[in-house]
């Protein structure tokens, strides 16, 4: 294994988990009226319905199949589904969110690129994340076809493996990828250079999304009329100079 194939599975990951996590942190506490999704439907609506909706719909649904995929012990899914089985699965929805995901992405970016309303007000880092989303999902989808090379689920296993490895701190992680095929190597990189740079994009709107689903379970607000049950007469607007 050489050094920086370890470095980049082995230091790497957590050195783009601690600026995502501090870097959201300090963002947060220092910066927050710059903390959103900058939103461009006033400037032009045109392609933004279709691309931004078919994008966060194959974003968000990619996103959780990571998670859950890399992060599910193989103990805990193995008595619902096999590993080839899960591999199978992830290939075909992953491929259909990717596909979805990518149309919407290309939308998202011919428009920021073309369009010289948004262009002028897009900011580097607008364009930046945009493509690097795109790099980064393009080369997802090309690992497809690998995958489905692989279909006893071997290669799914060694990058949940890998994963696993780090969030709980157990080393040896990365001599597991060691034979991967390039693509995937690159596409794990660029998505933890995604986690690098997230606190200084827009990207730190993702967080409120999640965040947002705290209102389903927050407390309801009492939103009472102020006249209710006063006695007649008693908001009559005062006179000046009366006593309270
Ligand atoms: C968690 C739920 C999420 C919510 C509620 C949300 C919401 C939004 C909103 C309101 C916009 C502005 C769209 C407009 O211009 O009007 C936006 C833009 C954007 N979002 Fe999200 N988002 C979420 C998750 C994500 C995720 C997971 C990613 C990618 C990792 C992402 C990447 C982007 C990008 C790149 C843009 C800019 C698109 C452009 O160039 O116009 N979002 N999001």
């Amino acid at each position: 294994m050489s050094a920086l194939h370890n470095f980049f599975f082995s230091i790497y990951p957590y050195i783009c988990l601690a600026v995502f996590l501090m870097g959201s942190l300090a963002r947060f506490d220092r910066d927050q009226y710059t903390w959103k999704s900058d939103s461009s439907q006033l400037l032009r609506k045109g392609s933004l319905r279709w691309g931004s909706n078919l994008f966060h719909i194959g974003v968000l649904f990619l996103f959780a199949g990571h998670f859950v995929g890399l992060l599910t012990p193989h103990s805990i899914y193995e008595h619902v589904i096999s590993a080839p089985d899960k591999q199978l699965m992830a290939v075909y929805s992953g491929g259909a969110a990717g596909f979805i995901c990518f149309i919407g992405l290309s939308l998202l970016l011919h428009r920021r690129l073309f369009d010289p309303r948004i262009r002028l007000t897009s900011h580097r880092t607008d364009l930046a994340i945009l493509i690097i989303l795109w790099i980064q999902l393009s080369i997802g989808l090309a690992t497809l076809p690998l995958s489905l090379h692989h279909s006893d689920g071997g290669v799914m296993m060694a990058l949940g493996e890998w994963a696993q490895r780090l969030v709980t701190f157990r080393p040896g992680g990365a001599e597991l990828l060691v034979n991967l095929d390039w693509p995937y190597k690159i596409h794990l990189v660029l998505g933890m250079t995604i986690f690098f740079l997230f606190p200084f994009s827009r990207l730190v709107h993702v967080w409120s999304g999640f965040g947002s689903l705290a209102y389903l379970i927050r407390p309801y607000q009492i939103v009472r009329a102020r006249r209710m049950n006063v006695p007649e007469g008693h908001n009559q607007p005062r006179r000046p100079g009366a006593s309270v």
